[in-house]
């Protein structure tokens, strides 16, 4: 599901913007599957990105800049994505006899009635879902909106960094396309599966459950490594960046295993039982096939053994960036590290493919 602006290109660079970095991926399509071209992570300053919102649309345009030049892309055009707590869904029922520009033409007609603002402050688009269940004659129709500013605001940080946005995506959806990414590269079929992503970033947590590929459900909570990252200011009287850096290296006094990391650890398996709990309440269903663990905190060694461990569901790590081929100009370094974090990047990414 996309807001498109303008024309789709096939010269796209996915840009997520997150809590704390811009992150730029440019994929080629090869004959078996992706190649990565380019890709850049690039911190953004505090306070630049609020709850999703953009605070300093300029900083986050420079940081933007940055990230493009850093990862030497020569592409001009971006898909960028809203969190899902930005848009509004409903689902609506429409004639299947209409041609799909009468179908746009009544959608216009009738979407002020289903959306809490003027039609002239949204962005808006849709999706046929297929037939109706109850109603022979008609189709389901996915009705998406979100408030132009939260669209705008993305737009135009990509138009400072050099970048013009041409595809507007919504992060579950785009986790989706990540999804068919990493069936792909590593040969494996979730048809017929239940398939829970919960990806734990910085300042938040989401789960999309995905069912025979489609999205059946999405919750988004915050939660996130920077308490690991706060705490390990306070105890041990460093910086930031300071700490962001020894928790991806190390080097940290014996105590912080078992006094900070162990107990961090411990919150994530209690998140992510939360969070499968209110999947399971609303899904009146008590199962999913596999969890696949993302962001950054994924990270953390030995925590997809914890939460399979204590949950009893097979855990493991989505990785767009394993099994995948590299330009050869692409830094290897911290590439497989990197992955877990991209999901979104990377469903963007693939967007310039469809
Ligand atoms: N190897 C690692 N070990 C522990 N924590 C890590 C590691 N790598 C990254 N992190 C932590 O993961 C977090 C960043 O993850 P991610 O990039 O997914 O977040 P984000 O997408 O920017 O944030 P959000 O989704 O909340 O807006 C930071 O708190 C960072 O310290
Ligand atoms: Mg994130």
């Amino acid at each position: 599901m996309n807001f498109t602006i303008g024309n789709k290109q096939s010269s796209l660079v996915g840009v997520d913007i997150s809590s704390t970095s811009v992150k730029l991926l440019e994929l080629s399509r090869t004959k078996s599957g992706y190649r990565i071209e380019s890709y850049a992570v690039e911190p953004l300053p505090a306070n630049a990105v609020n709850e999703k919102s953009l605070q300093d649309v300029e900083a986050v345009g420079e940081a933007v800049k940055r990230a493009l030049k850093r990862s030497g892309s020569k592409r001009k055009f971006a898909a960028v994505a809203v969190p899902s707590a930005m848009v509004i869904t409903k689902v609506i029922q429409m004639p299947d006899s209409l041609k799909p520009s009468e179908l746009e033409a009544q959608i216009q007609l009738e979407a002020d009635q289903y959306i809490p603002y003027s039609l002239d402050e949204v962005n808006l688009d849709h999706q046929i879902i297929g037939p109706c269940e109850h109603q022979p004659g008609a189709n389901d129709i996915l009705l998406v909106a979100s408030r132009s500013e939260n669209v705008e605001e993305r737009t135009a940080a990509c138009e400072i960094g050099g970048l013009s946005a041409k595809v507007v995506d919504i992060e579950p959806y785009t986790i989706e396309h990540t999804c068919k990414l990493l069936q792909e590269q590593n040969n494996v079929d979730w048809q017929g599966k239940t398939i829970a992503v919960l990806d734990m970033g910085a300042t938040m947590t989401s789960l999309c459950v995905f069912r025979n590929n489609a999205l059946v459900y999405t919750r988004e909570q915050p939660f996130g490594g920077k308490q690991l990252t706060e705490e390990i200011m306070r105890r041990f009287g460093l910086s930031y960046e300071d700490a962001g850096r020894v928790k991806r290296v190390g080097g940290l006094p014996d105590n912080y295993e078992p006094e900070i990391l162990t107990p961090f650890k411990d919150q994530m398996v209690q998140q992510a039982n939360r969070f499968l709990q209110f999947f399971f309440s609303a899904d009146n269903n008590d199962y999913v096939d596999q969890i696949l663990l993302a962001g950054g905190c994924a990270g953390i060694p030995g925590i997809a053994e914890l939460i399979e461990d204590h949950i009893g569901t097979p855990t493991s790590i989505a990785n767009p960036f394993e099994n995948i081929e590299t330009a050869s100009g692409v830094a290897q370094q911290r590439l497989l590290s990197d992955g877990p974090a991209m999901l979104i990047a990377c469903g963007l990414a693939t967007r310039g493919f469809d």
